[in-house]
Order: structure tokens, then C-alpha cells, then sequence
């Protein structure tokens, strides 16, 4: 099986071991890592290096996209396009969305795009990935974006405040901000995996009703609860990062097992995800996902009217006209 895979947020928790996978499990795959920052200095990079040479035959490349940069990303969109025409590159197999971000200690971050940093990283920057790249997919590709349990609009552990898709969409990039940073810092990054969870199910239908893109399918993962990821020692409290030390990390078995069914670790999540971008067993698979069950997403995501808005805002956010995305019959 021949093909580019372009995995975002490469040096993750879920990243490295996904990327670790990729090469050891699909060795005739040309991988395309993502990082923030690519520099020597970033320790996280410098693992995901140790990982590809440690497979000297892998076909991998680390490319340095900081999502809190749109022009960053529709340039790096280019670099694939061309790498793709010319043949550097086989066409896409797949893109797993896995690149994330919140920050559970301050207010909304505005970029200098002009959009809320959680919700432009987690999604408006994949968006352009996926819409910008389709035409560089083979005809069965795949796109695997990423949700979490705490896209639905129930009480979770977490906050207080629940996600929602607001009849404006614009004022998820002007959220509040108050003194109880953590609950609303994790209500901006749910609200995030509620947008992405909706817009996966347009883009299916769109992918669908095109006959050159017919056989392309998007599933969102909500790879479960991971106690061991660093997303818990960035952009936390302090108790948050102690939690993880002493609870979350040496008792992630017995969390399972008495409270959480999905709580594991990032290495195991990353077998999941790999399996749906890449398995044979998985191919066709569209769809929210819990860990590897077919699930229901959060009722919201099914209504057409709300996917509607939220699929020509994430258009009108990422720049997408018909100019620079294959997929015409999904724009207006
Ligand atoms: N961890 C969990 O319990 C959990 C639960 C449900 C869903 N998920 C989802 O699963 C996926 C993987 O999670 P994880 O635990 O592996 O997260 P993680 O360890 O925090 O990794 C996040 C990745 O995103 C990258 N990233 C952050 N800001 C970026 C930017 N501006 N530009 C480009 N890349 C950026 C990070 O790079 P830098 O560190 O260099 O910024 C890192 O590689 C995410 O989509 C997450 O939302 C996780």
C-alpha cells in the first residue's frame, strides 16, 4: 500500500507513538509529520527525530506548520499540492487531524487571523488541510479528525460550562473570559471538538455526492480519556499537572476499570487511530467513533440546519472558495 499519510501534531502524546506505527507497521507509506516547531531546542521534536531514525528505511519528513497561523498553513496546503503534481510525493492516503490545543490558565487567545486560538488550531487550520488537499487524495483516502467526550453538551468533570453551537458561530472566537480560567478555557476546547464532531458529517455528505471523491470517508475519534498525554501539563494549574502525576498517571488502570472504560494511554490510542487512517479493516468507515465502536455524536451535530452554518463558517474562517479546493460542489 503506497500512498503519503500527513499526520498533524506529530510530536503529541498520541502523535509519536501514531508516527512510531506508521513507520514500523507501513513502511512502503511516505509520512509527512507536522510539528509547531521544528527547531533543535524542542525537546518533542527531537523525540519524534529518535523515532525516525530508529526506521532507517522510513519515507518521513518533518515539516514545521504553526497552526496559529493561517498563512502558515494554506503555504505548507501549497507545498503538499505541488510535492504531489510532480510526483515527489505519492497521493494522499490519508490525514489524521491529531494537532490540538487549549489553555485551561488564561482568557481566549485571539490570532493574528483574528479567530479564537483553540478553536483556529484544533480546527479551523485542519479545514484548510483537508479542503485545500482533497484533490491530492487517491480515491479511497481518508480523513481522521479528533473529538473528545467532551464535545457533548452534558455535565462533564472538567467545567462547568457547557459547549454549545451559538445561532451567531462568530462568538466562538469571542468567548468570555472571567476568573474561573480552567472551566472556561475547557469549555473553548470543547466547544472546538463540538464544531469539528459537525463538521465531519457535511464533509462526508459532500464527499459522497461527488463522484470523483465518492469513495473518500472522514470519521472523528474521541480516542478516550489519556492520563499520561502532556496536554494535562500545558496550559494547566498547577493541581492539574499534580492530578496527573500522582492520580491520573499511576492509577490509569484502576481509573479504568472503576470510572472510565476509555481511560488509557496515549500509546494505545494512537493503535486505534492508525488503524482508522490506514487498516485495511477500516476502510469505507465514516462517523463518530469512541475509541474503535461506531458511537453517537452529541444530537446537535446531527442537525442539518446547525451543520449547515457551521460548514460555510469553517469556510468563510479557512478561506476556502472554489478556487482553491477540488471538492466545488461544497461551496456555494
Ligand atoms: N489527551 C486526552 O485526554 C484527549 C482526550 C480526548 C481527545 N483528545 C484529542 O486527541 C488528540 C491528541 O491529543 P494529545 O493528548 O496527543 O495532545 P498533546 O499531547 O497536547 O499534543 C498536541 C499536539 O498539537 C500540537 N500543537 C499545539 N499547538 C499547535 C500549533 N499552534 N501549531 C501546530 N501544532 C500545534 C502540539 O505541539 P506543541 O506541543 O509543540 O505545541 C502537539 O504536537 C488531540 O486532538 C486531542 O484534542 C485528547
Amino acid at each position: 500500500m503506497a500512498g503519503t499519510v500527513i499526520l498533524t501534531g506529530a510530536n503529541g502524546s498520541v502523535g509519536i507513538p501514531a508516527a512510531e506505527r506508521l513507520l514500523n507497521e507501513y513502511p512502503q507509506l511516505t509520512c509527512i509529520f507536522t510539528v509547531r516547531n521544528a527547531e533543535k531546542v524542542d525537546n518533542n521534536t527531537q523525540n519524534l527525530r529518535q523515532v525516525i531514525a530508529r526506521c532507517p528505511d522510513a519515507k518521513a519528513s518533518i515539516y514545521q506548520v504553526d497552526f496559529a497561523n493561517l498563512s502558515a498553513v494554506h503555504e505548507f496546503a501549497s507545498t503538499m499540492l505541488t510535492a504531489i503534481e510532480t510526483g515527489k510525493y505519492p497521493a494522499l492516503r490519508s490525514i489524521i487531524c491529531c494537532a490540538s490545543y487549549w489553555n485551561l490558565v488564561g482568557d481566549s487567545e485571539l490570532t493574528t487571523d483574528g479567530y479564537d486560538k483553540t478553536l483556529q488550531v484544533n480546527h479551523i487550520a485542519h479545514v484548510i488541510l483537508v479542503l485545500r488537499l482533497i484533490g491530492s487524495f487517491a480515491s479511497d483516502g481518508r480523513i481522521v479528525l479528533f473529538s473528545s467526550i467532551g464535545h457533548y453538551r452534558k455535565p462533564n468533570a472538567m467545567t462547568s460550562y457547557l459547549p454549545d453551537i451559538p445561532d451567531d458561530i462568530d462568538l466562538l472566537n469571542h468567548p468570555p473570559s472571567g476568573k474561573d480560567k480552567h472551566d472556561l478555557g475547557f469549555q473553548r476546547y470543547a466547544n472546538s471538538k463540538l464544531v469539528i464532531t459537525t463538521w465531519m458529517y457535511p464533509l462526508n455528505r459532500y464527499l459522497q455526492q461527488n463522484p470523483r471523491f465518492k469513495n473518500i470517508t472522514a470519521v472523528a475519534i474521541n480516542p478516550g480519556g489519556l492520563g499520561d498525554s502532556r496536554c494535562f501539563t500545558t496550559n494547566t494549574a498547577r493541581s492539574t499537572q499534580l492530578a496527573q502525576r500522582f492520580v491520573l498517571k499511576p492509577f490509569m488502570s484502576m481509573i479504568r476499570y472503576l470510572a472510565d472504560p476509555t481511560f488509557r494511554s496515549s500509546a494505545e490510542a494512537a493503535v486505534d487511530v492508525i488503524k482508522l487512517a490506514v487498516d485495511k479493516a477500516y476502510q469505507g468507515e465514516q462517523g463518530y467513533f469512541t475509541l474503535l465502536q461506531k458511537d453517537d455524536s452529541d444530537p446537535i451535530t446531527m442537525d442539518e440546519s446547525v451543520q449547515q452554518r457551521v460548514w460555510q463558517k469553517s469556510l468563510e474562517w479557512a478561506k476556502i472558495t472554489k478556487n482553491n479546493t477540488a471538492l466545488k460542489n461544497a461551496i456555494e
